[in-house]
Parts: C-alpha cells; sequence; structure tokens
C-alpha cells in the first residue's frame, strides 16, 4: 500500500504522559485487578501488548491551544467505554463492551488522540479520548485499520489525517502492508492519504452466512 503523501505536520515531544486510566502497578492493585474486575485484567494486558510492540515510541503533539493540546499516543489505556462513546459521537451503531474490550486487548496497535487541559480556576483538567485508530496484524506482512475515527466536535481541522499518518508511519516502520474497509462516504479522505481502490485488481470479498448477521472479510 502506497505511504501516505503529505508530510506530517507534528512536533514529536520527548514528554510522556500516563494512561487514560491508571496501570495497574502496584501490588496491591494488580492483586486487585487480578482478583476482580476483568475490565482491568484486560486493560492491563491491552497496556502490555502495547508497551512490548511500541514501548520505543513517543506521543506526538498535533495541536496546541491556548488551553490545551491534541496528543497522538500509542501507550493510552483506552477503555471500551470510552471507545464505545467515541463510536456513538460518530453516529456509529453500539457493540457489547465484552468485545469492544476483547478487540483493543487483541489489536495489534491502539492508537489514541488524547486531549488534554491543564485546567484553571473555573474548568477542572481535561483528558479525554478525541479519536482513535487501531490495526490487527500478523506482525510480518499485513496490517488492516479498523475503528479510525476523530470526535465530531474536532474534526475537519487536520487531525483524522495526522491519526492516520502517525499510525501508518508506526506501521510502515516495520515492513507491513497497510489495507482497511472504507466507508464509502469517506473515500476522498483515504484517496488523499495516498490510499487505492484495488490496487493490482484485488477485490474484497465478504462471507455472508445466511443465518448469521456477522461477516468475515476475506482478502485475496
Ligand atoms: C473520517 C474522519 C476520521 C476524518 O477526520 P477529520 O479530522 O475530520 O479529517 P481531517 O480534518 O484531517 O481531513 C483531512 C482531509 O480529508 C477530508 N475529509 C475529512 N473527512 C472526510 C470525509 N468524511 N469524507 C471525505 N473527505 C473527508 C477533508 O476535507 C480534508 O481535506 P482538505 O484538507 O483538503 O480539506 C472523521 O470525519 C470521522 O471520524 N468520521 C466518522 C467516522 C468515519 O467515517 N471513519 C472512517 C471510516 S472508513
Amino acid at each position: 500500500m502506497a505511504a501516505p503523501g503529505a508530510p506530517i505536520p507534528a512536533v514529536v515531544t520527548a514528554a510522556r504522559f500516563p494512561p487514560l486510566l491508571r496501570p495497574v502497578t502496584t501490588r496491591r492493585s494488580r492483586a486487585w485487578a487480578a482478583a476482580s474486575r476483568p475490565t482491568w485484567r484486560l486493560l492491563a494486558a491491552q497496556y502490555a501488548a502495547a508497551g512490548a510492540c511500541f514501548a520505543g515510541e513517543d506521543d506526538v503533539v498535533l495541536e496546541e491551544t491556548e488551553h490545551g493540546r491534541v496528543v497522538f499516543t500509542t501507550r493510552a489505556l483506552v477503555s471500551a467505554a470510552e471507545l464505545d462513546s467515541l463510536c456513538s459521537a460518530v453516529g456509529w451503531p453500539r457493540r457489547p463492551a465484552a468485545k469492544v474490550c476483547a478487540a483493543l486487548e487483541n489489536s495489534f496497535l491502539v492508537a489514541a488522540l488524547v486531549e488534554e487541559s491543564s485546567g484553571s480556576a473555573s474548568a477542572p483538567p481535561l483528558r479525554e479520548l478525541v479519536g482513535l485508530a487501531r490495526a490487527t496484524s500478523d506482525g510480518a506482512f499485513e496490517a488492516t485499520l479498523w475503528d479510525v475515527l476523530v470526535s465530531p466536535r474536532l474534526q475537519r481541522r487536520g487531525l483524522g489525517r495526522a491519526l492516520v499518518q502517525q499510525t501508518m508511519r508506526l506501521l510502515l516502520a516495520r515492513g507491513l502492508s497497510v489495507s482497511l474497509f472504507a466507508d464509502p462516504a469517506a473515500l476522498a479522505f483515504w484517496e488523499q492519504l495516498g490510499f487505492v481502490q484495488e490496487p493490482g485488481g484485488l477485490r474484497g470479498l465478504f462471507f455472508r452466512p445466511p443465518q448469521r448477521q456477522q461477516s468475515i472479510a476475506l482478502k485475496l
């Protein structure tokens, strides 16, 4: 797949930010997580997986404003509830939380856009998930993008492009070919990023069993 065309308009920062949710780090919290909440175990597993693959990656500041900034990070602990809320905001249907959790845990890469502000006398500090892209991969040849979205209140200011470019930078650096299944309404967005439809005559086929709603994508 072709690399993104435009340069990445981002300032790389050495600063490291805490994850969206507190990681399981202390003996007490690890014990608590192991014994009680399956969600925390999944988040801890996701954090460990992301840390293993992308441990050396710095966060990238994509936008700085008077009140805060939007940061691209691969080390945020995104919960199913946060992703579900973002999906609802762009009008996507809700999915079972346990499945969303498993999808996050099993993804090769979960890249998040996080809006941060230090707060003021009148407003509390903010740390909110405002965008996401995740990739599944065999880790050797292919990666496929899923759940690429930006909060409606921050769309059309270049964040979607930067999110995909940063995600592509990480995947291409690992020698992976990248594909995705595009919403027809967003084709222009992908094409201006260098993606092409059906390169070399390839066709995407979807298996649709008559008794099931779920489909399995077959890439030839
Ligand atoms: C698609 C999406 C991620 C784009 O995010 P964004 O932050 O608005 O995108 P950007 O501001 O970086 O736009 C980059 C370019 O793509 C264009 N673009 C953005 N969204 C587009 C869309 N839905 N359709 C066509 N072109 C689009 C913009 O016009 C811009 O081009 P320009 O710089 O020449 O004006 C965002 O609209 C979104 O979350 N949509 C809902 C979820 C979705 O459809 N995801 C894609 C699934 S395949």
